[in-house]
């Protein structure tokens, strides 16, 4: 997908542990089809070569004011990029930047710079938390500057907690928003993630084993292509950059959730594994042993997509999902035209690897009047790519009719 095509990115790359990452990030905005030029500090030459930089970047790295035959290449690089992006931005960066102090090439593209920037801060976690660095940050943050917050996790010299640069997927997801490049700019994505829980009592519910990390991949996806994604959850995943999240529990909150955004979504993608049946009622008390075997009155719920099917405007992408044990393509495509779908993803929850609970997928993906389309046993992100480029065709081919 070369959605960055022309655009010029500078990249700075400062010196910290993580500067090593900003190669795979360089990598992927090269594919994307951008021109990057990196920019280097003194520190970040500790810690990663100029070589592995200038052979991987569309130009030579940058270091210094002086090493240009152009007097001015601080202005020139500042004014002719699309985007400037700093990753790992150090708290020495952080501080210089806010402050507008240009004392190398790097704080001076920032300082001269028109274009949008983004940094990526990655240090320690008590420098992180310093008042002086949180400071800077919310100064950077209210002059428009975009921030992708460390994350948790292990950090330099064995020790772990907030600073850890972002992940390379939130690093480029923010680009591609920033510089609305994906193929889903400006659609409104509502995904559904999980198995409802329909309670029984204080204590106990009515679950499945829905794990809902098919639907975290999808939203991750649909927000890395540059749509704005909301993502109804009734489970406690990491959250992927650039989504919002509407925690839920019941078929009844999902179905009200879910709801309040119609009108305003542009596609809807129900991988949750919501419940047919739930408790008439529910106790507020735990029930007793004592009180011998309850029996438990059962109604269905709501079928929230055939809900959306039938109200559905011909702008809009409505995706199910299918999971089956048997007769797969005759149960989802019986699905398909009764829910009123525009693609329904179908898969065999009983072969191995498939489905609930694992990382891995295998589905059919059925379309109205189209072949169908096999997708074999592959990670979720993947068939989440595979979904979301089948979803753009549709969006396209809606959008021509
Ligand atoms: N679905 C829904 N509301 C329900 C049940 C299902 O919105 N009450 C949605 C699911 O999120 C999924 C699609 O409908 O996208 C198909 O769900 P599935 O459980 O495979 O089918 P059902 O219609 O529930 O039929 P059955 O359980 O009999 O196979």
């Amino acid at each position: 997908m070369a959605d960055l095509a022309g655009k010029r990115i500078v990249v700075g790359v400062c010196g910290g542990i993580a500067a090593y990452k900003a190669v795979e990030v360089i990598r992927h905005l090269v594919d994307a089809g951008a021109h990057v030029i990196p920019v280097m500090t003194k520190g970040a030459e500790h810690f990663i070569g100029r070589t592995t930089l200038s052979a991987l970047a569309s130009e030579p790295v940058q270091m210094s004011l002086w090493d240009e035959a152009s007097p001015i290449p601080h202005t020139k690089l500042g004014q002719s990029a699309d985007l400037v992006l700093v990753a790992p931005a150090t708290a020495r960066l952080l501080g210089a930047y806010a402050h507008g102090l240009s004392n190398d090439l790097m704080t001076n593209v920032l300082i001269a710079t028109r274009a949008p920037v983004i940094v990526c801060p990655a240090m320690h976690t008590e420098m992180w938390e310093h008042q002086a660095v949180q400071h800077n940050i919310a100064l950077l943050a209210s002059r428009g500057v975009h921030i992708v917050e460390p994350e948790d996790g292990r950090l330099a010299g064995g020790d772990s907690g907030k600073g850890r640069l972002a992940s390379t997927t939130a690093i480029l997801a923010r680009v591609h928003q920033v510089l609305g490049s994906g193929d889903l700019q400006g659609a409104h994505v509502v995904v559904s993630a999980g198995g409802t829980r329909e309670p029984i009592d204080a204590v106990r519910v009515i679950a499945n084993r829905s794990s809902g990390k098919q639907g975290y991949a999808v939203a991750a996806e649909a927000a890395s292509r540059g749509a704005r994604v909301s993502l109804i959850s009734t489970v406690d995943l990491p959250i992927p950059a650039g989504v919002s999240v509407i925690a839920v529990e019941t078929a009844a909150e999902m179905q009200k959730a879910i709801e309040g955004l119609w009108q305003q979504t542009d596609v809807m993608v129900m991988c949750a594994a919501v419940a047919d049946f739930r408790p008439v009622s529910c106790t507020s008390e735990k029930i007793k042993k004592e009180g011998g075997i309850p029996q438990i009155i059962l109604e269905p719920t709501p079928d929230i997509l055939a809900g959306l099917g039938a109200v559905k405007r011909s702008d809009q992408v409505l995706v199910g999902f299918a999971a089956e044990t048997s007769d797969l393509v005759a149960n989802a495509q019986s699905k398909l035209e009764r829910k009123n779908l525009d693609l329904m993803v179908a898969n065999d929850v009983s072969q191995p690897g498939v489905g609930f609970q694992h990382d891995t997928n295998a589905v059919t993906f059925l379309t109205p009047n189209q072949p169908l389309h096999l997708l074999p046993l592959s990670d979720k992100r993947n068939v989440a790519r595979a979904l979301l480029d089948i979803v753009v065709k549709i969006r396209q081919s809606k959008a021509t009719s």
